[in-house]
């Protein structure tokens, strides 16, 4: 069987059509999750329910033929095995009662094996590769350690991540020591997905775009490190980086060497392809732009596939579907990577 066209253009290959998935295709936008999704009243039992898992993670898949799939997950489900109460709120998303504020509850985290705490994943992974198309290659995935610890740290998603900078700021041993914890737990987990079957890996750093440069080499770089090295140790499954919002910090994020880096919307395309002549992107179509009229969204497609002649990329939003996106919106923008505009 020859490569898929998604590992293809991980490994740098200039494919004669772009490579198409999207952050978050797995979701209430489509009817057929919303279906699953009733069954489950809390977001973490569906998560770990590994036929229900499986089903909507070749969802999208089936009714798009897109190029790769992601495993349903979520990057906040090593936070409860650590001891962190994590609890998904319907209407506020995730939150966490009681957030790490002091080095006393960072010294009381518990350390666990993945393999034996997170057994779902395993035959989630192995559920879908069944059900998947042979060739659609499966990327797992992890939050990056200052995104995971954001949650932990603030309890919520946070806007400007001040508790996680305060305590950066204020007592930088114990950012440090919850930091290493959280980056080494992930990088096991990670290299395990590979193990039981992934084919790629992300590492999604969603809030990393709020730091500065010079914060970032600090408060998030070295754990992404680590995370890599746990990785690069135990597999050769490529791994893509995303962060939201973080244009400013790609010369920090391409010295982890990724096979390609997601772009958010806000980032310029055309000037980023020309100050990073050999990076492998992924992005970076507004995901609001799915609610456009289709001949709007074929347009800015077409203006983004025009960019990228002669170069290895990955289409993509620049973030996640939108839950009340319109399925027209996500078809004539894979219509539009496909070279099938109306
Ligand atoms: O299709 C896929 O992309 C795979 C599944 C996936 C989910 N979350 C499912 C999910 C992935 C890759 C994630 C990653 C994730 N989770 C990130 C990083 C990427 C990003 O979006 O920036 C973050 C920051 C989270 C944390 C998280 N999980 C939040 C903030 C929320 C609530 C917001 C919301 O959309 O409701 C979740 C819940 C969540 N994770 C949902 C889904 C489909 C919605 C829950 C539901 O269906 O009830």
């Amino acid at each position: 069987m020859s490569t898929p066209l998604f590992l293809r253009a991980l490994q740098g290959e200039v494919t004669e059509t772009k490579p198409v998935w999207l952050m978050r295709q797995a979701g209430r936008y489509l009817p057929e999750y919303r279906e699953v999704r009733k069954r489950f009243t809390n977001f973490l039992d569906f998560v770990a329910d590994a036929e229900a898992a499986a089903t909507v993670t070749v969802q999208p898949v089936n009714r798009f033929g897109l190029d790769a799939a992601i495993l349903f997950s979520d990057i906040l489900v090593t936070l409860p095995p650590m001891g962190i109460d994590l609890k998904f709120i319907s209407g506020m998303g995730p939150v966490v009662e009681r957030p790490i504020q002091s080095e006393s509850s960072i010294k009381a985290l518990t350390n666990f094996d993945c393999e034996k705490v997170l057994p779902f994943t395993k035959l989630a992974i192995e559920k879908t590769k069944r059900k998947l198309p042979p060739a659609t290659p499966l990327l797992g995935f992890v939050g990056g350690p200052l995104t995971l610890a954001s949650y932990a740290i603030e309890g919520k998603s946070s806007k400007d991540l001040q508790e996680t900078k305060k305590l950066f700021y204020r007592e930088p041993f114990a950012y440090e020591a919850l930091l290493t914890h959280i980056a080494n737990i992930t990088g096991e987990y990670l290299a395990l997905q590979a193990k039981w079957g992934c084919d790629a890996l992300v590492i999604m750093d969603s809030w990393a775009g709020h730091l500065s440069i010079a914060d970032y080499r600090q408060m998030a770089l070295p754990y992404t490190q680590i995370v890599l090295d746990k990785v690069r140790k135990g597999t050769n499954a490529p791994v893509l980086h995303y962060a939201n919002g973080a244009g400013h910090l790609l010369n920090e994020i391409e010295t982890l060497n990724f096979s390609a880096i997601g772009l958010d919307w806000r980032t310029d395309l055309a000037t980023t392809l020309q100050t990073h002549p050999t990076t492998v992107f992924q992005g970076n179509l507004d995901p609001a732009m799915l609610f456009a009229p289709a001949e709007t969204i074929q347009t800015r497609t077409r203006e983004i596939m025009d960019l990228l002649k002669g170069r290895a990329h990955i289409m993509n939003l620049g973030h996640g579907v939108l839950p009340q996106t319109p399925i027209e919106g996500v078809q004539a923008f894979i219509d539009a990577v496909r070279g099938n505009f109306l």
